[in-house]
């Protein structure tokens, strides 16, 4: 598949995938959302790719929200389904992936833009980044999950807050209430994030996906987060790269983890 609205490129087993729509400051239209949605999946089935960047085109902007113009006369019922179809394709797609998802958030990360970096398992912001759920503002509210996983990041009261005023904050204030984990100079965004992404290729591929698949178990209802972690935690003793990880313990050495 030829990809118009996002760029990809890969090193070192990273990822980097880039939204590509600079006049729109990178909003997400249903087709940036299907192209997001195979290339995510392209690189979830690629065994040589450990670790995703997701980070957006220019200096000013992450993602300024869902595509405005696209949905600004859409139906009840069209209005669902937009909402339905991103969080499958994309927003919940990204959350379950077994790699780990980077948001590098380079700029204005607002409504679906904010959405998609919080379903990403984690974010790291350029100083110069603002954030915030300005939907109530449009007559609508957030529709990509951002009602759940503004709260689970960063409590009930800061997310209503955020949400009914439709105001941005600072990187700097996302950081102080857990919404980014650190804030680097613009220039340095990506070289900040690949020096993470390189400190997880060191551990085992396959433990880092079970510990994704039982970290979300705790924000699932119905879901027994204690029983989703001893399951994901006994399947790890039937895989190489537990037998690997223990050896090189015991034997002094580094392992050499083959993510499987
Ligand atoms: N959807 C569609 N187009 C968008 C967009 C969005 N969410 N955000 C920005 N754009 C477009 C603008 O319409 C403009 O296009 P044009 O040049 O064809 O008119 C272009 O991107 C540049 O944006 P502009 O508003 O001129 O930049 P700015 O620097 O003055 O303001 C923002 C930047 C982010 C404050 C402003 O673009 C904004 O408020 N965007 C909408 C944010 C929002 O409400 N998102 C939630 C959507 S649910």
């Amino acid at each position: 598949m030829t990809y118009e609205n996002i760029l990809i490129s890969s090193e070192n087993q990273i990822a980097t995938v880039t939204i590509n729509r600079p006049t729109k400051l990178n909003a997400l239209n249903v087709a940036t959302i299907q192209e997001l949605h195979h290339v995510f999946n392209t690189l979830e089935l690629n065994p040589e790719i450990r670790v995703i960047i997701l980070t957006g085109t220019g200096e000013k902007a992450f993602v300024a929200g869902a595509d405005i113009a696209e949905f600004a006369h859409f139906s009840v019922e069209e209005g669902a389904h937009l909402a339905a179809s991103g969080q499958e394709l994309l927003f919940d797609f990204v959350e379950k992936l077994k790699t780990p998802v980077i948001a590098a958030v380079n700029g204005f990360a607002l409504g679906g833009g904010l959405e998609l970096a919080m379903a990403c398992h984690f974010r790291i912001a350029s100083d110069n980044a603002k954030m915030g759920l300005p939907e109530v503002s449009l007559g609508v509210i957030p529709g990509y999950g951002g009602t759940q996983r503004l709260p689970q990041l960063v409590g009930k009261g800061r997310a209503m807050e955020m949400i009914m005023t439709a105001g941005m904050i600072s990187a700097e204030d996302a950081y102080r209430v857990g919404l980014v984990n650190h804030v680097v100079p613009q220039a340095e965004l990506l070289e900040f994030c690949n020096g993470i992404a390189a400190k997880i290729l060191k551990n085992s591929p396959v433990a880092i996906g079970q510990a994704i698949k039982a970290v979300n178990a705790n924000f699932k209802e119905g879901v027994n987060g204690f029983e989703t972690e001893i399951k994901a935690f006994g399947k790890c003793f039937g895989t190489a790269d537990f037998k690997e990880g223990t050896s090189a313990f015991l034997e002094k050495r580094k392992a050499d983890f083959k993510g499987n």
